[in-house]
């Protein structure tokens, strides 16, 4: 029996990986060099060693979990696939500062939502408030608090589009949360990424933290506002914009152009929102659909209008004539559901050619003008009738063909009022009401649109129309 352990054991030596000269070098130049053993222990690991073999060469254990260390040469590699990667950000202008990435977000929140969000962070938070406070200098205070864990529906949503904005996973972030200034008050110089030592303890499997999103949510009359003495750059406070400031280089490196401070509130009162986000593997963790980072054309991303009573009327004659020729529809991917399943979810009555080209060469010009792109018809589809229990899953149009998208709402009997959801170029969430012979126009590739609240009536028609953008030549 001891013999056959004896024989396992010079087995399982004989398997490990050994260091030969080559790695001894290496870990002696790394160790002089005053490299972090975490990170060398992680690549050694990585190198097909064991942990016994990495623990004797580097006389060292690290604290945390292997797997929960990041592996710096991989983290190098990721990077340099990704340096080209910063994230689009709608209507967001990105600030002249070289080595450093700053973006201000004017208009991310509204006045009402700004006016929602203070009373509610007045009302809810200031008890869990915690001061931070320098003994030394009484200028030096701030309250924050944490909204992460107040159930509320606005701070959820407003969470919910600071991820979506910057296309962020709301599972790599901490909390949103809310800071409050009084007249005189201000914080020193300050780094949101952790030093190395903080890395591993506070850290955490949550990794490093990558960009900051801050809402200037009050309009100090005076003072107030970020600035960032390294790059030499101020934001002036001005209500419902945001800021937001990427810590890290692209390699997964620290930038110390990222120390901000706050300018003294010199009148009034200062109250910002704050959310951070961590790394995934060393990298900002992104998460967005390639439709979302087609450019945004206009600022909202739709808009309500009326079609031409000529054309409208038109169409109608059309419709009340061959109202009798709908066949039931059939869509691909479930995009139109019904909880029954004995009766059509919708109708269609082909549209003749010539009418489709009319809609087309009426809309064209509209919508040059309001997207300020040269454009091109694609489809016309309909006319769309929708039965009573249907509801349309929220989607995005198809990339190139379906770039601008226009819904003409042309008869309806609804016992309740059935809206379009669609979010702006915000993330914010819209319920439309249209009417017979209301136009909306939208930019149907980048903004998730749908009816997913099911139909309660006997019908509702619409047609839709579909422009890419004009070819250069
Ligand atoms: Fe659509």
């Amino acid at each position: 029996m001891t013999d056959e352990l004896h024989k396992q054991d010079l087995e399982k030596f004989l398997a490990e990986k050994q260091l030969n000269d080559h790695w001894k070098k290496w870990v002696r130049t790394n160790l002089d060099a005053g490299c972090d053993k975490n990170g060398m222990f992680r690549i050694m690991i990585d190198e097909g060693f064991s942990y016994e073999v990495a623990k004797a060469a580097l006389n060292f254990e690290p604290a945390i979990p292997v797997d929960q260390i990041i592996n710096p040469l991989k983290r190098y590699k990721d990077a340099r696939m990704r340096e080209t990667a910063s994230p689009f950000i709608p209507n967001a202008v990105r600030q002249n500062v070289e080595g450093f990435e700053l973006y201000v977000l004017d208009d991310f929140l509204n006045e009402a939502e700004c006016d929602a969000l203070r009373r509610k962070v007045q009302r809810e938070a200031p008890s869990t408030g915690i001061a931070l406070k320098d003994e030394n200098d009484p200028s030096f205070c701030t309250r924050n608090h944490d909204l992460g864990g107040i159930k509320d529906t606005l701070f959820q949503d407003v969470d919910r589009r600071i991820c979506s904005v910057l296309g962020l996973s709301p599972k790599h972030a901490e909390p949103l949360q809310a800071q409050f200034y009084e007249a005189g008050q201000t914080f020193y110089p300050k780094r949101d990424f952790f030093e190395a030592d903080d890395l591993i303890e506070k850290g955490g499997a949550l990794g490093q933290r990558s960009y900051s999103f801050v809402i200037y949510l009050e309009e100090t009359s005076v003072g107030g506002g970020l600035s960032f003495p390294e790059v030499d750059h101020s934001v002036p406070v001005k209500r419902g914009r945001a800021v937001i400031w990427n810590n890290l280089f692209p390699d997964g490196t620290v930038n110390d152009k990222a120390v901000h401070l706050c300018r003294p509130v010199e009148k009034g009162c200062g109250l910002i929102l704050k959310k951070i986000f961590r790394t995934e593997n060393g990298l900002p963790a992104f998460k967005r659909l390639d439709k979302e980072n087609v450019p945004n054309y206009t600022t909202i991303g739709f808009e309500r209008d009326r079609l031409p009573k000529p054309l409208l009327d038109k169409i109608m004659d059309f419709y009340r004539k061959n109202f009798h020729a709908q066949v039931p529809e059939t869509v691909a991917e479930r995009f139109i559901k019904n909880a029954k399943t004995d009766t059509a979810k919708s109708s269609l009555i082909q549209l003749p050619k010539s009418l489709e080209k009319e809609i087309q060469a009426c809309l064209k010009p509209v919508l040059e003008i309001w997207s300020g792109l040269k454009l091109e018809p694609t489809f016309v589809y309909g006319i769309r009738v929708y039965h009573h229990g249907t509801a349309l899953k929220v989607h995005r149009d198809r990339n190139g063909t379906h770039i601008i998208g226009v819904i003409i709402n042309i008869d309806q009997e609804v016992t309740d009022p059935w809206p379009l959801r669609i979010e702006d170029n915000y993330y914010r969430k819209h319920d439309i009401f249209l009417e017979p012979g209301d136009v909306i126009y939208y930019e149907a590739t980048r903004l998730a649109h749908g009816r997913p609240q099911p139909f309660n009536g006997k019908l509702y028609t619409n047609i839709f129309s579909h422009f890419k953008i004009a070819d250069k030549s």
